[in-house]
C-alpha cells in the first residue's frame, strides 16, 4: 500500500465522541513506551504525526488518523505504566474496553509487543482480554534494531511458546523497528488485505 495521505482527525477521551464508524479501523495498542507513536510515524511516513516520547505515558487519549481517506489508525495511550495512580490505571482498563467492545468498525487490534523483551505477563494478559471480546489481532513487534536478529528471533519464539499454552493457533506476527522501517511494508500490506476482503 501506498502512503498518499494520513491526516489527524481527532483527539478523545469518551468512546461517545469517536468520529462516526464510516471507515475500517486498525488500533495500536501496547505497554507504554513500547514505540505506538513511533510505528505510526513510520508506517505514515510522517514524522511529527503521532507525539511520541522518551518518558512513557506520553499518549493518554484516543487518536484517530485518517490514511488514504480510506481507513483509520487509532493511537491509545499504553497500559501498564507504573507511575500512574491505580485509579487512572483503572479509569484506562475501563475506557479501553469500552472503545474495543463498542467500536463496530474496528478490523483488528495491532498489539505491539517489545522485541527486546521475554514475554510479560501484562502483554499476554491483554491479549487474552482481546479472545474473550471475540476481536481479531495481529502481533507487532517493536525495536528490532535495538538487538541483533538472533535475538529478536528467541524472544518472538518464546512468545509463540507462552501464546501456545492459551491459544491453538498464534496469529500473525510481524517484527517492525520505527528506526530502520523493518516491517512497514508487511504490515501496510496485511491491513490492504484486510481492508480489501
Ligand atoms: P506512550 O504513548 O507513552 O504509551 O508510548 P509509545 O508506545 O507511543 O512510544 P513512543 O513511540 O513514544 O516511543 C517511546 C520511545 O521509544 C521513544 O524514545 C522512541 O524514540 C523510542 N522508539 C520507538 N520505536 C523505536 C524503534 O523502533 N527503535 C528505536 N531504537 N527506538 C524506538
Ligand atoms: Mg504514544
Amino acid at each position: 500500500m501506498i502512503i498518499k495521505s494520513a491526516e489527524f482527525v481527532c483527539s478523545n477521551t469518551q468512546v461517545s465522541k469517536l468520529p462516526p464508524p464510516s471507515l475500517p479501523e486498525y488500533a495500536f495498542i501496547g505497554r507504554s513506551n513500547v514505540g505506538k507513536s513511533s510505528l505510526i510515524n513510520m508506517l505514515t511516513g510522517k514524522k511529527g504525526l503521532a507525539k511520541t516520547s522518551q518518558t512513557p505515558g506520553k499518549t493518554q487519549l484516543i487518536n484517530h488518523f485518517q490514511i488514504n481517506n480510506n481507513w483509520f489508525l487509532v493511537d491509545l495511550p499504553g497500559y501498564g505504566f507504573a507511575r500512574v495512580s491505580k485509579t487512572s490505571a483503572e479509569k484506562w482498563g475501563k475506557f479501553i474496553r469500552q472503545y474495543l467492545s463498542k467500536r463496530e468498525n474496528l478490523q483488528c487490534v495491532m498489539v505491539l509487543v517489545d522485541s527486546r523483551l521475554e514475554p510479560q505477563k501484562i502483554d499476554l494478559q491483554f491479549i487474552d482480554s482481546l479472545g474473550e471480546l471475540g476481536l481479531p489481532f495481529v502481533i507487532v513487534f517493536t525495536k528490532s534494531d535495538k538487538q541483533s536478529k538472533g535475538k529478536t528471533a528467541q524472544n518472538v519464539q518464546l512468545f509463540k511458546n507462552e501464546l501456545l499454552k492459551t491459544w491453538e493457533e498464534v496469529p500473525q506476527l510481524f517484527v517492525t523497528s520505527a528506526e530502520d522501517k523493518s516491517g512497514r511494508e508487511e504490515l501496510l500490506e496485511f491491513i490492504d488485505s484486510v481492508n480489501q476482503s
